[in-house]
C-alpha cells in the first residue's frame, strides 16, 4: 500500500491517501501536536521478536495500541518497506474507564499521546493509524484487499470481545500469517482469553501456545 501511495503522489492521479481511515494518513502526523514521549505500556515485545527472526513479516495489525509503545517495537522489528496498522478508537478499554484506575489519566490525550510517540521514535513511515473499533477496522482493511502477516490482539478482554476478534481477524490472516494476543493468564486457566483462544482453536484445528501472558496459534 506504501507503494500505492508513493506511485499516487508521483503520477499525482490519486490523493496521497488511499486507505480511506477517519484520520488522513500520512498528514495525521503533520496536524499532531507533541506532546513529551511517554511509552506507558505493558511490554512483551520480546515474546513477539522470534516470529521476526523466523518470518518474513511485513505487514503487522495490532488492535489495541494505547500509547504505540508496542507499535513502535512491532515497526522497528520490521523491514524498511514494512507497515503496521494500529488499530484502536483510542477511547481506552473498559477498565480504563474506572477513573480510579491510574491509567484512566491517559485518555484524554491518549490518541495525541500515541501520535507524538511514533514522530518521537521515528516510525511514521510505517505506522499508520486506523482510528476505528476494531470490527469495523477488520472490514475496512478487508475492502482494501490488506493481508497480514502478523496480526496482535490487544484490545478488550472480555469473552465476547476476544472471540468476537478472533474470528473477526483470523481471515486477513496472509498465508502462514500469525494471530497472537496478550493477557493469557487474565482470570485464570479458564479465563475469558483462554477460554476465547481455545475454543477458536478447537473449532480451527489449530495449536494454541502460549507463554506467560503471551499466547498464539501454531
Ligand atoms: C491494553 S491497551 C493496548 C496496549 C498495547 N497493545 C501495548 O502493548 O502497549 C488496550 C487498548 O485497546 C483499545 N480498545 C479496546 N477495545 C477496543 C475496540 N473494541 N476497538 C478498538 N480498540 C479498542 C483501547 O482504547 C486501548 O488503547
Amino acid at each position: 500500500m506504501k507503494y500505492l501511495v508513493a506511485l499516487s503522489l508521483s503520477f499525482g492521479m490519486l490523493s496521497a491517501d488511499n486507505y480511506g481511515f477517519p484520520d488522513p494518513y500520512p498528514e495525521v502526523y503533520d496536524h499532531c501536536e507533541i506532546l513529551p514521549l511517554n511509552r506507558h505500556g505493558w511490554y512483551l515485545h520480546n515474546q513477539l521478536r522470534p516470529f521476526f527472526q523466523n518470518k518474513e513479516i511485513k505487514t503487522v495489525v495490532e488492535v489495541g495500541v494505547w500509547t504505540g509503545n508496542n507499535a513502535i517495537y512491532l515497526a522497528e522489528m520490521l523491514p524498511d518497506e514494512g507497515v503496521v496498522f494500529a488499530v484502536d478508537h483510542w477511547l481506552g478499554s473498559r477498565e480504563h474507564q474506572d477513573p480510579h484506575n491510574g491509567e484512566h489519566s491517559l485518555l484524554p490525550t491518549l490518541f495525541r499521546q500515541f501520535l507524538s510517540n511514533v514522530i518521537h521514535t521515528g516510525q511514521t513511515q510505517k505506522i499508520i493509524p486506523v482510528r476505528l473499533a476494531s470490527v469495523e477496522a477488520a472490514r475496512k482493511l478487508q475492502e482494501l484487499h490488506i493481508r497480514a502477516d502478523l496480526i496482535y490482539l490487544d484490545a478488550d478482554h472480555d469473552y465476547p470481545s476476544v472471540i468476537q476478534d478472533i474470528e473477526t481477524w483470523y481471515p486477513l490472516l496472509s498465508e502462514g500469517g500469525v494471530l497472537c494476543g496478550d493477557d493469557w493468564c487474565l482470570g485464570g486457566p479458564n479465563g475469558d482469553i483462554a477460554k476465547a483462544v481455545r475454543e477458536f482453536g478447537e473449532r480451527q484445528g489449530l495449536k494454541v501456545c502460549a507463554e506467560g501472558e503471551f499466547w498464539w496459534y501454531e
